[in-house]
């Protein structure tokens, strides 16, 4: 054969894999609203940076007439590209072969991604669109996935892992996207569970679509599965892209600094009136991390899930870093299992891969209830409290308003090595609010007083004297300056400066015990 032959031959091996399992399936796919494993690609990936690797590999299965049943690639297209210029490791599920199922040698395609990836420290994405475990393979799939999880966990922490679900992703398979760092969702067409409509019918008598049982807002907003939820593939796969703004190439390395942008003109002096007079009034912390970060950007994560809590990546005078801040305008800012769940994870995600944690506090506790404790709020807040207290990168604290009770040493506070931690004087810093403290502290009297009312005020604006106010905790060094709100971006950037060769470690153990 001539080379000129043999070269025929390749294009056309390599037109033959391109088409994945056919036409007419291709062509479904599209009616379903959903992309192909390589239009995906080329969305996700800089223009012509994709680089296959194992187009040619085909199942080993004879059973069930899959001897005749063979796609080139497998069912799952892999290999290298670049984002933003930078090297990753990418997979992509195509649901048009054998709907995408997992079999022994899809596994070992992704296997040999994920041992690329931790090997030349690169992150990895995995596009998934799978009917889940190869039926036909029975243990020898399952053996797959477990080999994948296995790698899912060793790089967890060495190399970003972040998961986009495209279309099914169903029983045991869900595992492996529930342990990368973030997952992204598209409204409609993808879903996960760990069982499907029909055996929930079958087992509760529960009556639910696949939607309604794990599609992308109910994992973005009620179950914290997602991370982000999108109306489409595109807008989901330019978010990954986004991400990339922020997040290190692994775990060594420092998170990408940006050209210095300042926040919105104004964006200083309207500090001055974000907060209201009203100490029960609330506000949106949006703005304030609006007015405070590089551009005024604010890249959310988690935005529908525990909404007391805001947490997500900004610059600021372009050093990276992850903000974690307490909404004011939901539920008060007050600490609850969600949001408790919400910001450890963000925060175990900053401090694993060198990302400068800032929080805003206005926090008045933890969220009271039957619900709350019975579902477990301390082992949940127990979970914020020791991911601040662990983290050793740095850690600066802006405390806007209330910082009350247990919320105040939990919100990375200077006892649990908070390296910078500043207060605006509208700041109230206090085992509890005035209205609770009175009522603990003067019940009698007040139950015997002429006019209880007039009393309780009067004890209400003798203790707002005494401690609702930063100069107590100023006093002692727990707050290392009360700030003017406008020097806050000032006080933050120089603190980023400063801190940029923290180095900081903790005692030698083979892993802490977080209260899971
Ligand atoms: C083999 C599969 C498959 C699978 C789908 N197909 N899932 N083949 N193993 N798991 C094949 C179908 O037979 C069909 O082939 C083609 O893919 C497209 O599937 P359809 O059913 O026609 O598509 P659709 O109607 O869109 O339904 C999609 C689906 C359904 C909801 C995902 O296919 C389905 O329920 N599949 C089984 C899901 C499942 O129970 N998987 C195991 C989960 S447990 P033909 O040639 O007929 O067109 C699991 C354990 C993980 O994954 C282990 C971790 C420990």
């Amino acid at each position: 054969m001539t080379m000129d032959a043999r070269l025929k031959e390749l294009e056309a091996l390599r037109e033959k894999s391109r088409m994945g399992g056919g036409e007419a399936r291709l062509k479904a796919q599209h009616e379903r609203g959903k992309l192909s494993a390589r239009e995906r690609l080329e969305l996700l990936l800089d223009e012509d940076s994709f680089v296959e690797l194992d187009r040619f590999v085909t199942h080993r299965s004879t059973d069930f007439g899959l001897e005749e049943r063979k796609f080139l690639g497998d069912g799952v297209v892999t290999g290298y590209g670049t984002i933003r210029g930078r090297p990753v490791y990418v997979f992509s599920q195509d649901f048009t072969v054998l709907g995408g199922s997992l079999s022994e040698t899809h596994a070992e395609k992704i296997v040999k991604l994920q041992d690329h990836a931790m090997r030349t420290g690169a992150p990895i994405i995995g596009l998934n669109d799978s009917g889940g475990a190869r039926i036909q393979e029975g243990v020898v799939s399952l053996g797959g996935y477990a080999d994948i999880f296995l790698r899912n966990t060793m790089a967890s922490g060495v190399v970003p892992q972040i998961s986009v679900v495209l279309g099914p992703c169903a029983g045991g398979a869900v595992y492996s996207p529930a342990i990368t760092d973030f997952v992204y969702m598209v409204r409609g067409t993808s879903y996960m569970f760990v069982t499907g409509p029909n055996v929930v019918k079958t087992v509760t008598h529960e009556d639910i679509d696949m939607e309604g049982l794990g599609g992308a807002d109910v994992h973005a907003a009620t179950s914290g599965v997602a991370h982000f939820a999108h109306d489409s593939e595109a807008e989901s796969l330019a978010a990954v892209r986004e991400l990339f703004r922020f997040i290190p190439q692994n775990n060594s390395e420092a998170p990408p600094e940006a050209v210095p942008e300042d926040p919105p003109a104004d964006a200083r002096d309207r500090l001055l009136t974000l907060v209201p007079d009203n100490p029960n009034k609330p506000y949106d912390m949006r703005d304030v991390i609006g007015a405070i970060t590089d551009g005024g950007d604010f890249y959310e994560v988690h935005e529908q899930f525990g909404p007391n809590l805001l947490v997500g990546f900004a610059h600021l005078g372009g050093h990276p870093v992850g903000i974690v801040a307490n909404q004011p305008a939901v539920l008060a800012g007050v600490l609850d299992i969600d949001a408790s769940v919400k910001g450890a994870r963000f925060v175990r995600f900053c401090d694993a891969f060198n990302i400068p944690l800032v929080v805003f506090e206005d926090v008045p506790g933890f969220l009271p209830g039957v619900a709350q404790e019975h579902g477990g709020i301390i082992r949940h807040g127990a979970k914020l409290l020791f991911a601040f207290a662990e983290a050793t990168v740095p850690k600066l604290t802006v405390i806007t308003r209330k910082a009350y009770g247990g919320a105040y040493d939990v919100m990375n506070s200077k006892h649990i090595r908070g390296d910078l931690n500043y207060a605006w004087p509208t700041a109230e810093i206090a085992v509890m609010g005035p209205k609770g403290a009175v009522e603990v502290l003067y019940r009698r009297e007040l139950a015997g007083a002429d006019d209880p009312q007039a009393a309780a005020e009067e004890r209400i604006e003798e203790y707002r004297e005494m401690f609702a106010h930063p100069y107590v905790a100023a006093a002692r060094g727990f707050v290392d300056d009360v700030i003017d709100p406008r020097e806050t971006r000032d006080r933050l950037v120089s603190g980023l400066d400063l801190l940029r060769n923290k180095r900081d470690r903790n005692p030698p153990s083979k892993h802490g015990n977080i209260p899971l």
